[in-house]
């Protein structure tokens, strides 16, 4: 095994090898993805978010409630009984960016839509501890004051009708107006509630 020992007895000839035989393992595993319709096309029913849940989006990046909650049910069944259907690409690509996230703090988000009334979650925000009392989630009361103008929101679904949203040339003009005078509480919610209600059913 001549071979085998002018590798092993070379470091730097290793390294080249080593780094060639992981790269193409990765090409293997991770280009096909571009070209599966599982991965890249929407899954039956997935519609842009609305006017006001993509307002309700930038909000919660806003409030970094991201880095507390993920959107990825991963297929285990711990978590599959816990939040529901686990996540599936197809549910994603709208999203750009991506909210997966990577620390639960809390509880996966993925699926929260119509788990709880609207009631509730605007409790909750306003203060977690009167509907949750041992909860360390942060207060959001300023949510209910603020109100949206909508000045942003066309320019926004333009630029994500850019990369592929099928955003309607009506959706955009009247996206101020559906916007406007919408509290950051309402918008929120909005963008909660619809979160997964697509593959709500646990398995
Ligand atoms: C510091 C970490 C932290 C941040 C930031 C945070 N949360 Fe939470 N969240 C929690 C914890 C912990 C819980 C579990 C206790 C509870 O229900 O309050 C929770 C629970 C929730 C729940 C209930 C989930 C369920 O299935 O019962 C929702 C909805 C929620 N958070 C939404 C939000 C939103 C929206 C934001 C941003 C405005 C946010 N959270 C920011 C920690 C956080």
């Amino acid at each position: 095994m001549k071979g085998h020992e002018i590798v092993e007895k070379n470091i730097g000839l290793m390294t080249i090898l080593m780094v060639v035989a992981i790269s193409f393992g990765g090409l293997v595993e991770i280009v096909p993805q571009f070209f599966l319709k599982e991965t890249t096309e929407p899954i039956e029913g997935l519609k842009p978010l609305n006017a006001v849940q993509l307002e309700g989006r930038d909000i919660y990046i806003r409030e970094g409630c991201h880095v507390c909650h993920t959107q990825m049910v991963r297929p285990l069944r711990a978590e599959v009984e816990r939040y529901g259907h686990y996540s599936v690409a197809g549910e994603s690509v709208y999203e750009h960016p991506f909210l997966w996230g990577s620390k639960r703090t809390g509880p996966d988000l993925a699926r929260v839509g119509g788990r709880y009334s609207d009631e509730w979650h605007k409790v909750h925000l306003y203060n977690p501890r009167i509907v949750v009392p041992e909860s360390i989630m942060p207060a959001y009361p300023h949510l209910y004051d603020n109100k949206l103008d909508g000045k942003h929101t066309a320019a926004k679904m333009r630029a994500l009708a850019k990369v592929g949203v099928p955003y309607t040339e009506e959706d955009i003009a009247g996206a101020e107006k559906a916007v406007k005078g919408v509290t950051e509480m309402d918008a929120l919610v909005a963008y909660l509630q619809n979160l997964g209600v697509l593959l709500k059913e646990k398995r």
